[in-house]
């Protein structure tokens, strides 16, 4: 299916619940989220009926998210709906691996093709901070765990913060050793973020991808192991908008999400479902169009109409507009 624009419109993102095990600074308040109601959440059917018509309509490509998509009981056969859903090619998942060892081998049974993980520091009393209160060790296990069962490829996705002095290169070589695909994001200053010690995290706090190349590329050099290359042939499968180098040799790569320093809405090919039931258009954009009712109450036809709807008003570009009214936990980043 096609919008206003031209772009081919293919991938769903499903958030499946707004609640996580974790509590990232820049994604949730210390209290978590959880106002939404046992009601206000779509049950597992539904949200397989909404696959079923959006696939219907020529999307093909599923992405399960969250808040923290594997606390929601029920996950492995909901993985399994989906991808037997006729229409769906593949179906992957956005995790924070920490609940990976528990899940990962009925996961893959029930057809779920790759993980992308989500892990913004090597530095464990960092890792605690960012998460407020998580255990490095917990990720580093589901990484293991992912590659072991076979998923491919397995993404590390790091968000890029300048207070928080990363070190880019340490992490970049995650992907020499071992197929994994380590990819930095620029960090989207939306909602509040308190930051560490109250210290606020906002704009001031965004790296340009660019940045973050160069400063890979200055300590690989000083090190012998030369810069990073575009990667070509070991780039790995993925339907987003991440750019990939890699370091010769390497048998993963480094890629870069760059929402803020390089527009990537003219290859925009989603839309996304929150958890309650609210269907949007861009990440960025407010308006929602409420696809719950029709699941409980309408026919196909009525399902069908809001997801034309949708598509009919997603925007060209998001305009520099930064921000939603909710925060990332709720519509699955
Ligand atoms: P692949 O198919 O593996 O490439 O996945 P993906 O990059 O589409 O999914 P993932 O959930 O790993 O997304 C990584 C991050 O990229 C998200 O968490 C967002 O921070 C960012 N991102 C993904 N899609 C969009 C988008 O449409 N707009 C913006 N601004 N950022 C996005
Ligand atoms: N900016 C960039 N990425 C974010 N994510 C969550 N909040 C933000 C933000 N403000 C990322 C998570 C995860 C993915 C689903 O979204 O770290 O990798
Ligand atoms: Fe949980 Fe992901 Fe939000 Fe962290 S970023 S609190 S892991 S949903």
């Amino acid at each position: 299916m096609k919008d206003k624009h031209g772009r081919v419109i293919d991938y769903l993102r499903i958030s499946l619940t707004d609640r996580c095990n974790l509590r990232c600074i820049y994604c949730m308040p210390e209290e978590g989220v959880g106002q939404m109601s046992h009601d206000d959440i779509l049950r597992i059917e539904e949200i397989e009926r909404i696959v079923a018509v959006a696939a219907r309509m020529g999307i093909t490509r599923i992405r399960l998210t969250g808040g923290e998509p594997l606390v929601r009981k029920g996950i492995a056969s909901l993985v399994r709906n989906l991808v037997n859903t006729p229409g769906i090619e593949s179906v992957a998942m956005t995790t924070n691996g920490i609940l990976l060892p528990q899940f990962a081998h009925e996961l893959k049974e029930a057809g779920l093709s790759r993980v992308n993980i989500s892990l913004d520091t090597l530095d464990a009393a960092q890792f605690r901070q960012v998460t407020r209160n998580g255990n490095l060790e917990d990720v580093l296990e589901g990484i293991d765990v992912a590659l072991r069962t076979g998923f491919k490829p397995v993404k590390i996705n790091a968000v890029t913060v300048r207070s928080l002095n990363q070190d880019f290169y340490e992490y970049a070589k995650l992907s020499i050793d071992r197929p994994l695909h380590v990819r930095f994001i620029e960090y989207m200053p939306v909602g509040e973020s308190s930051g560490i010690d109250g210290a606020g995290w906002g704009k001031k706090d965004v790296i340009a991808s660019e940045e973050v190349i160069e400063i890979i590329n200055t300590r690989a050099q000083a090190e012998g192991m030369g810069a990073l290359i575009p990667a070509a042939k070991q780039k790995p499968e993925g339907w987003g908008p991440a750019r990939y180098f890699a370091f010769e040799g390497a048998q993963g790569t480094v890629g870069f999400i760059s929402p803020l320093s390089r527009h990537f809405c003219t290859e925009c090919n989603r839309l996304r479902l929150t958890a309650d039931g609210k269907l949007r258009a861009c990440l960025f954009s407010d308006e929602e169009f409420d696809v719950r009712e029709a699941l409980r109450g309408g026919s196909d036809e009525a399902v069908q109409e809001i997801l034309e709807q949708v598509l009919m008003s997603k925007p060209d570009e998001h305009h520099d507009k930064v921000g939603t009214a909710r925060g990332m936990s709720q519509i699955g980043g």
